[in-house]
């Protein structure tokens, strides 16, 4: 199965589940400026909000796969909203590009608010969750 890792990040927050889950599946996390370059089966896409929206690199990213995806999982950091599902799901949806149900959402630090999240245990369950997503194609294609 070939899976792809692709994220955002202003202030490391996305980039730290990002390494997590990378590493629980066994390829190298890229930032989205790291295009597809071949057909994935899944691909991992992290982001976060800034002012209520994606950032636009997210969205040009999205806009600009070329390639075939099987299904796109969604995680994700945010100090306020639960995560960026909504958004990024509206993004997919207008390429026709398929999405998984399920996603990985946690704090992410801001300012004073939540200070060192996402932390280990967020990660630890980002891996997991990463994990169980690859096995669950593995099951059900
Ligand atoms: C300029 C800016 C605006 C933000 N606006 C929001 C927001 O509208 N809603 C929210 O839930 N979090 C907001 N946040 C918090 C970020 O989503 C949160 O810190 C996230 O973990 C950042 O991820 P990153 O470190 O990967 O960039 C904002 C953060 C910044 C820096």
């Amino acid at each position: 199965m070939k899976i792809a890792v692709r994220y955002f990040t202003r202030g490391g927050n996305t980039k730290k589940l990002a390494e997590a889950v990378a590493a629980a599946v066994g390829v190298k996390a890229e930032p989205v400026s790291v295009p597809l370059n071949e057909d994935v089966d899944i691909l991992f896409l992290g982001s976060s909000v800034y002012a209520y929206g994606v950032d636009d690199a997210v969205k040009a990213f999205i806009a600009g796969i070329q390639v075939k995806v099987g299904k796109v999982v969604n995680f994700s950091t945010a100090a306020v909203i639960k995560s960026t599902y909504k958004q990024v799901a509206r993004l997919l949806e207008a390429k026709n590009i398929p999405f998984a149900a399920e996603e990985f959402a946690c704090r992410g630090s801001f300012a004073m608010l939540h200070r060192g999240k996402p932390d280990e245990d967020d990660c630890k369950r980002a891996a997991e969750f990463a994990k169980r997503m690859v096995s669950e194609e593995n099951i059900h294609g």
